[in-house]
């Protein structure tokens, strides 16, 4: 039987999205382990879910480093000692350098809360409703050296009724993320999901465009 890959989480909030990973873990054990929680705030939340959970965590505080190569650089290091398998960025808010993406790619993950190529960066769900857009989402997607746009895996959606506000559109998106993610994450560990010349492979095929968790 092979072994569980090893991935690491990166977060820097709340971790909600660390939390489901965590509780979907639990049930496939046979699949990953989480070996590593890190966080670039010493104050996140998630970290205390991390304690909770059992799971070795750590700060690497951004504002200790003199630029983003030095503090990148000191995160490869610790992912790469702890032999990780795949790196889930969950609510990391960094801006990662080409050489890290690079030194990564096809094993690190991201879960954007918009349907890209729609609304990449800040404030997603803010810009989705001034826009008047009917829809709204989330992607999770392999991470390349530009930001937000590495391609798509699986793609959620949710309807933006007329009373919605920003808060509660997020809460929506929030709960579809909490299933999004756990799930690429096992696909991933199953080998059913790959990247190959730049591209997302599921079931030995080329992703042509973004899978929807409304058909899983
Ligand atoms: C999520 O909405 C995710 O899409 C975005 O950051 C948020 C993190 O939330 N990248 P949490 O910390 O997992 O609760």
């Amino acid at each position: 039987m092979t072994q569980p890959i090893r991935i690491a989480v990166l977060i820097s909030g709340s971790g909600s999205n660390l939390q489901a990973i965590i509780n979907h873990q639990k049930l496939h054990s046979e699949l990953y382990t989480i070996v590593q929680v890190i966080s670039n705030k010493p104050n996140a939340f998630g970290l205390e879910r991390a304690q909770k959970a059992g799971i070795k965590h750590q700060v690497i505080d951004h504002t200790q480093f003199s630029n983003r190569e030095t503090f990148d650089a000191a995160l490869q290091n610790v992912l790469d000692k702890s032999m990780v398998d795949l790196v889930v960025l969950a609510g990391f808010m960094r801006i990662l350098t080409e050489g890290f993406t690079r030194h990564f790619l096809g094993r690190m993950l991201n879960i954007h809360p918009s349907l890209l190529p729609k609304y990449t960066g800040l404030n997603t769900h803010q810009r989705a409703i001034e826009a008047g857009d009917s829809e709204h989402g989330l992607s999770v997607h392999f991470v390349t050296p530009e930001l937000d746009e590495g391609p798509a895996i699986l793609q959620a959606k949710v309807c933006i009724e007329i009373d919605d506000n920003v808060e509660s559109l997020q809460n929506k998106v929030h709960l579809q993320e909490h299933l999004a993610y756990p799930l690429v994450i096992q696909w991933f560990a199953e080998g059913r999901l790959t990247f190959q010349n730049g591209q997302a492979w599921f079931d030995q095929k080329p992703l042509k465009c973004p899978l929807l968790l409304n058909d899983f």
